[in-house]
C-alpha cells in the first residue's frame, strides 16, 4: 500500500499538487486520472520520488520516502517497476537484451540465471518468439509488452505506468491493460496507472484517484464512477458522446430498479 498524505509540489511559484491525500492498494490496479495537465505524471513522479514534494508525506508500506537519504531511496527503487510514457526501450539492444538489462544492472545473478529470468518475463508477456529482435523490428504493442517484461523483471513490488496505452489502437490498448491488471493480482503489486482514458478506467478501475487542477476531487471504483455527482468528474467523463449514452442507459436500469423494488 502507498499512502500519500497533504502532497504539495510547486514549480517556480506554481502550485501543481494541492494537498493531495490518498491511498493506492496492494493488489489492485489503481488509476490515476483526469485531464490534460491536471497534474498526473507529477503525482505520479512525486511518488516514485522523482520530484521532491515541498510538503506531506508519501509512505510506501509504512516507510517514508520524504525523509530517506538517496541511498535509500535508491535501495527502495529496486523494489519498484516503471513504464514511462513511450516504451523506451534500447534500440541497439535485442528484446531479450532490454529486459535482461535491469538484472545485469542491479543483480549479482549469473548469465544463466539472468537469461532464464528474462525469458520467464517475456514468455508472461507472451513475446517468447521475439527474444532475438530489435525494438524497431516489432509492433507498437509488441514493444509496450516488452517493456512491461523489463519493468517486472526485478519481480517488484510496486509499479507505475504512465499512459500505458499512448499511440495503441483500443483493441491492443486493452489487451496492454489487462496484461497490467492480470500482472498486479499475479504478483500481488501495488500496481498504479495514469490514464485519460475512458475505457482503461471501465477495464481496470479497481481504485479510481481523480485530479482536477491538481486537487483530488473524487476517489471511488469503476462501479461508482457514473454516480458522484463531482461536476469535473463530469465534465470529465461525459466529455464523450459514448459515455453520454452510457450515462443514460444506467439511469434507465437503475429507475427500472427501483420501480421494481417498488412494486
Ligand atoms: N518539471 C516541471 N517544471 C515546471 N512545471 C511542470 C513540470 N512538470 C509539470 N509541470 C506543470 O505541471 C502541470 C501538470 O503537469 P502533468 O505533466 O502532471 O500533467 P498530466 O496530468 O500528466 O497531463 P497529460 O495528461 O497531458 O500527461 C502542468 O501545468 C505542467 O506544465
Ligand atoms: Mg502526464
Amino acid at each position: 500500500m502507498i499512502e500519500v498524505k497533504h502532497a504539495i509540489k510547486s514549480f517556480d511559484g506554481n502550485t501543481v499538487l494541492k494537498d493531495v491525500s490518498t491511498i493506492f492498494e496492494t493488489g489492485k490496479t489503481n488509476l490515476i486520472i483526469g485531464q490534460s495537465g491536471s497534474g498526473k505524471t507529477v503525482l505520479m513522479k512525486s511518488v516514485v520520488g522523482i520530484h521532491r514534494i515541498d510538503s506531506g508525506e508519501i509512505l510506501y508500506d509504512g516507510r517514508n520516502i520524504t525523509s530517506m537519504k538517496r541511498k535509500e531511496l535508491n535501495a527502495l527503487r529496486r523494489e519498484i517497476g516503471m513504464l514511462f510514457q513511450g516504451s523506451a526501450l534500447f534500440d541497439s539492444m535485442s528484446v531479450l537484451e532490454n529486459v535482461k538489462f535491469p538484472l545485469d544492472m542491479f543483480t549479482e545473478m549469473t548469465e544463466e540465471e539472468k537469461i532464464e529470468r528474462a525469458k520467464f518475463c517475456l514468455q508472461r508477456v507472451e513475446l517468447s518468439h521475439a527474444l532475438d529482435l530489435s525494438p524497431a523490428e516489432i509492433s507498437g504493442g509488441m514493444q509496450k509488452r516488452a517493456a512491461i517484461a523489463r519493468a517486472i523483471v526485478l519481480n517488484p513490488k510496486y509499479l507505475f505506468c504512465d499512459e500505458p496505452n499512448s499511440g495503441l489502437d483500443p483493441k491492443t490498448s486493452l489487451l496492454i491493460d489487462q496484461l497490467i491488471q492480470d500482472i498486479t493480482h499475479e504478483f500481488n503489486i501495488t500496481t498504479i496507472v495514469n490514464t485519460h482514458d475512458m475505457n482503461s478506467v471501465m477495464e481496470i478501475g479497481e481504485n479510481i484517484v481523480f485530479i482536477s487542477k491538481g486537487e483530488k476531487a473524487w476517489q471511488g471504483t469503476k462501479d461508482e464512477i457514473f454516480d458522484t455527482g463531482c461536476e469535473p468528474l463530469e465534465d470529465f467523463i461525459f466529455a464523450s458522446n459514448l459515455y453520454k449514452e452510457i450515462k443514460k442507459a444506467h439511469k434507465f436500469f437503475q429507475d427500472k430498479e427501483s420501480s421494481t423494488k417498488q412494486k
